[in-house]
């Protein structure tokens, strides 16, 4: 099989990462769920997100809420058996690094020995403790601020956050504490641009916005939106390059067309016997049963 390629082959790893930064090359991250998305990525993305979105793109759920570990370590598994070059981030589902120091070690060094480089988790000031106990057993973490999906309970919907100015401030400060726990990266999702900036121009380590405008050290979307094959409400922050829905859609509609039509399959994508026993073939009876 062959690819494209569009990066340096070189594996991608979190001092390259920290370098870019530092040399401000702007970082490209994509969600992939499965070994055929990894494979597309790949040879695009310095970065891919094994990310609980897999919840609602991907399994049918209406959020990330019931997304499990188990299910989370079957995607990480598809994804990773495709060794990337892209850093490979396994995202901690809700509940998952929540319990105790224990768990949440367990939970996440289960992902690093399924082939993550690393793990990814939502939240600010709460998880500290959990990103400090991480580190130290040289996982590293992914921080992730803003619109965490894992809180729309408590943000009631999926709502723009830091808009006001103590939750803004609030923002900065958490962002902070994450790089001083450790993290090597951070996440930005929906809030305003210029916080965002603000925040980037702030930290060392390198910030990754989705719905967080053009200021931030790299972007990530997830896979199905970028590809147009979500269906419904697109979010303002989506660019679809190609409206992959819809066209997947018209060419199964074909191939049903050539099934119905018998056009499907033609000569070209059938086996034959070999020559001469067609006619034995046709001689044979059911009554030459012995
Ligand atoms: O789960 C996910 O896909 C994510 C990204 C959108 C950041 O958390």
């Amino acid at each position: 099989m062959s690819h494209v390629s569009e990066q340096p082959v070189e594996r991608v790893t979190i001092p390259i990462l920290q370098r870019w930064k530092e040399e401000g090359r702007r970082l490209v991250v994509s969600t992939a769920y499965d070994a055929v998305a990894a494979r597309i990525a790949d040879p695009v993305v310095d970065i891919i997100l094994v990310g609980d979105s897999v919840g609602n793109v991907c399994l049918g759920f209406e959020n990330t809420l019931p997304v499990s570990v188990a299910m989370m370590n079957h995607h990480l598994e598809a994804v990773a058996r495709t060794k990337p070059r892209a850093l490979l981030v396994a995202d901690m589902p809700f509940l998952s690094f929540h319990l105790s120091v224990e768990e949440t070690i367990r939970n996440a060094g289960g992902f690093l020995q399924r082939g993550a480089a690393a793990v990814k988790l939502e939240g600010g000031d709460k998880r500290i403790e959990m990103v400090r106990a991480l580190v130290d057993c040289e996982i590293p973490v992914m921080g992730h601020l803003g619109l965490t999906p894992q809180s729309i309970n408590v943000m009631g919907g999926f709502k723009v956050q830091g808009r006001k100015a103590d939750a803004a401030l609030r923002l900065l400060d958490d962002a902070h504490r994450l790089q001083e726990a450790g993290c090597f990266a951070l996440v930005l999702e929906g809030i305003p641009a210029e916080l965002a900036a603000r925040a980037t121009s702030s930290l060392t380590i390198p910030t990754i916005g989705i719905g967080a405008g053009p200021d931030c050290s790299g972007q990530v979307l997830v896979f199905h939106d970028v590809l147009g094959l979500t269906e419904g409400h697109r979010p303002k922050f989506v660019r679809a390059y190609v409206e992959g829905f819809q066209l997947l859609h018209d060419a199964l509609s074909r191939w049903a067309t050539d099934v119905r039509s018998g056009a499907f399959p033609g000569h070209q994508e059938s086996y034959r016997l070999p020559e001469g026993l067609g006619e034995a073939i046709a001689n044979w009876a059911p009554s030459n049963l012995t």
